[in-house]
């Protein structure tokens, strides 16, 4: 497929715009500073906070926040487990599946449930993170996925 650029200039802070690309969802989500200083106190709850996996993320998206700048999240907006797209649900704990959840993403296919960085929580359905596409930044309002 072809990469495509997006246009991420209106897309406020603390929200999600889906894109298409290969027929994907791919979800990009303008994290607050709040929303990336939880993420670090997540990864005991995690199934694999830091993934070395190469078809997880690319390299350059290996690191605390699987992105190229902090506040940009880019993945692939399909659950692991069957494949449902997740809601973007940034502020809310949905009890009573999990007290401490700090909001993210959530399957309500299966109850499946990943942080703000695409990461999947321990004991839940899915396997494996939100996988990171690969992108780059064409200029400060432009990603190119692909
Ligand atoms: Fe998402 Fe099953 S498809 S939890």
């Amino acid at each position: 497929g072809a990469p495509v650029t997006v246009d991420i200039s209106a897309i406020e802070a603390g929200q999600k715009v889906t894109f298409a690309w290969r027929s994907l969802p791919v979800f990009v989500v303008n994290r607050t500073k709040d929303q990336l200083a939880q993420l670090p106190g997540l990864e005991p709850r995690l199934l694999d906070p830091k993934s070395t996996d190469p078809d997880q993320q690319p390299k350059y998206a290996q690191n605390e926040v699987r992105s190229l700048k902090p506040e940009w999240l880019v993945v692939i907006g399909l659950c692991t487990h069957l494949g449902c797209v997740p809601d973007f649900v940034p502020d809310i704990k949905p009890e009573p599946f999990d007290a401490n959840w700090k909001g993210g993403f959530y399957c309500p296919c299966h109850k499946s449930r990943y942080d703000l960085a695409g990461r999947v929580f321990s004991g839940v359905p899915a396997p494996k993170n939100l996988p990171v596409p690969p992108y780059h930044f064409v200029d400060d309002t432009h990603i190119q996925i692909g």
